[in-house]
């Protein structure tokens, strides 16, 4: 009997067993797509009477000493790695086309290449000339990177057994095509065999691979989201277009700590690394507005101030609009009900607007309360004092739990000159942080007290 199609998605990888128009598993539109069949694969399907061979098992507690780990002297990228690279290891690098992935990695090959690692660097979507012509802009031009076009993986694999290097760059995952397999570069079997093969590579020779992975919309082009659970560890590359700010996240890492961020500044030379983004993202603050607030946050290990700006104006339209940039809407609609049915402040009729400002992502439910204090801020048209800082979670009850490091995110605004923090009562503030906590039980105090409001 013929094998049924199967089907899978190629902005997640989900695997369905029929096409439909819309993904179950990530709500994306027409990226359902009918697998080619793997030419290799099991043709039967038990394993038969024949034996295979016994594995060699070991003591967790081995004598061997923990791979070294190489640095690149670019401490941020460093830090969202864990602390360097770890060799043998498989990186992928995704983001949207045109973010610098390419930028970043030349960069960094420089760098490891500097620090005596063999470097190779495979570009399957720029010409060598092309590549060196960046390097050139980016001052790299002397740069010991061994460099690549190559698109063919079979001959890519041959190259990096021969060359035995230490890291190899493949940029981009999508435009490798394996000859074993019947479908066209960047389709989901193609992007998950060549990753295979890589990954593999990577592991029985020790030459740590970074894969690089565009974040496509259409359905055409396999995201990288089908490989991510291939590899040890993933980062994404993110930022607004306009603004010269790129954070590099890591959303798995096998040897270090998620959900660090590593920031970097786009510029006429390359991407260069902030090592104090919290100055950086309150940077070009005016003088205190209404709706604008200061945001203590925690982003991995390290934390990081930015102002949450809000918005609200009568809206002409039946249905008001609630837009956010940086900061996701369901949370919005939840601050916004209880600001409504446990404060008695109606949001009905009005447009709310909502940005972080700088570019950057906030995922934190600790952002909760900047988000009240600004909304309310912007609607009672009342600047907070500027030297205050908000923290802290908001439950549906309108009561507030304090959030986690709540030392370290005083004494990283005490740093930057902040004198006071609005923060849920039961916060465990250290002995002498330079910063007087005002500490607030639940929402309709903060209403209240601060606004006049409710
Ligand atoms: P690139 O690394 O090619 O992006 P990706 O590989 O993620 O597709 O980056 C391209 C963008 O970066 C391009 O819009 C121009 C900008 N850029 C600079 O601003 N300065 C530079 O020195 C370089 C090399 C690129
Ligand atoms: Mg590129």
């Amino acid at each position: 009997m013929a094998k049924s199609p199967s089907f899978s998605c190629t902005s997640c990888g989900a695997v369905h067993s029929k096409w439909s128009g819309r993904c179950d598993a990530c709500g994306a539109w027409n990226t359902i797509q009918e697998d080619a069949p793997l030419s290799t694969g099991p043709s039967k399907k038990t394993l038969g009477g024949a034996r295979g061979a016994q594995v060699a098992l070991t003591d967790l507690a081995a004598s061997e000493a923990p791979p070294a780990r190489q640095a690149s002297a670019i401490a941020e990228f460093d830090r969202v790695l864990g602390g360097g690279l770890v060799p043998g290891s498989a990186i992928l690098v995704g983001g949207d086309p045109g973010i610098g992935k390419s930028t970043l990695l030349l960069q960094a090959a420089a760098r490891f290449a500097g620090a005596g690692m063999k470097t190779v660097y495979i570009s399957g979507e720029e010409a060598t000339a092309q590549v060196r012509l960046r390097a050139g802009r980016l001052g790299l031009a002397d740069a010991a990177v061994r460099l690549g076009s190559e698109t063919n993986l079979r001959d890519i694999l041959t190259t990096l057994d021969a060359e035995r290097p230490g890291l190899a760059i493949i940029d981009s995952i999508q435009t490798m095509w394996l000859d074993t397999v019947d479908s066209a570069p960047g389709s989901v079997s193609q992007v998950r065999a060549a990753a295979h093969e890589l990954v593999t590579h990577a592991k029985s020779r020790g030459t740590a691979v970074i894969l690089v992975g565009h974040v496509t919309k259409e359905g055409q082009i396999a995201g990288p989201r089908v490989v991510e659970h291939m590899v040890d560890t993933v980062l994404y590359f993110e930022g607004e277009r306009g603004h010269q700010f790129r954070i590099l996240r890591a959303v798995k890492n096998r040897f270090g700590p998620a959900d660090e961020i590593g920031v970097f500044e786009m510029t006429g030379t390359g991407l260069g690394e902030v090592t104090n983004p919290s100055a950086l993202f309150l940077g070009d603050r005016e003088t205190p507005a209404p709706g604008a607030v200061v945001f203590a946050g925690i982003e991995g290990t390290r934390p990081v101030l930015c102002e949450i700006q809000a918005l609200v104006a009568p809206s002409p339209h039946s249905q008001p609009r609630r837009s956010t940039v940086g900061l996701d809407g369901g949370r919005l609609a939840m601050i916004l009900a209880v600001l409504e049915s446990r404060c008695g402040i109606p949001f009905a009729g009005l447009d709310v607007y909502l940005n972080v400002a700088g570019g950057l992502r906030v995922g934190e439910t600790g952002a909760d309360l900047a988000v009240a204090a600004a909304l309310l801020s912007a609607r009672e048209d009342v600047a907070l004092p500027p030297d205050t800082v908000v923290f802290g979670e908001i439950s549906l009850s309108g009561a507030l739990r304090p959030v986690t490091q709540t030392e370290s995110r005083l004494r990283e605004a005490a740093k930057l000159g902040f004198t006071s923090a609005l923060m849920p009562e039961r916060s465990k503030t250290g002995p002498d942080t330079g910063i007087e906590a005002r500490k607030m039980p639940d929402l309709p105090a903060l209403a209240g007290g601060l606004f006049g409001a409710g």
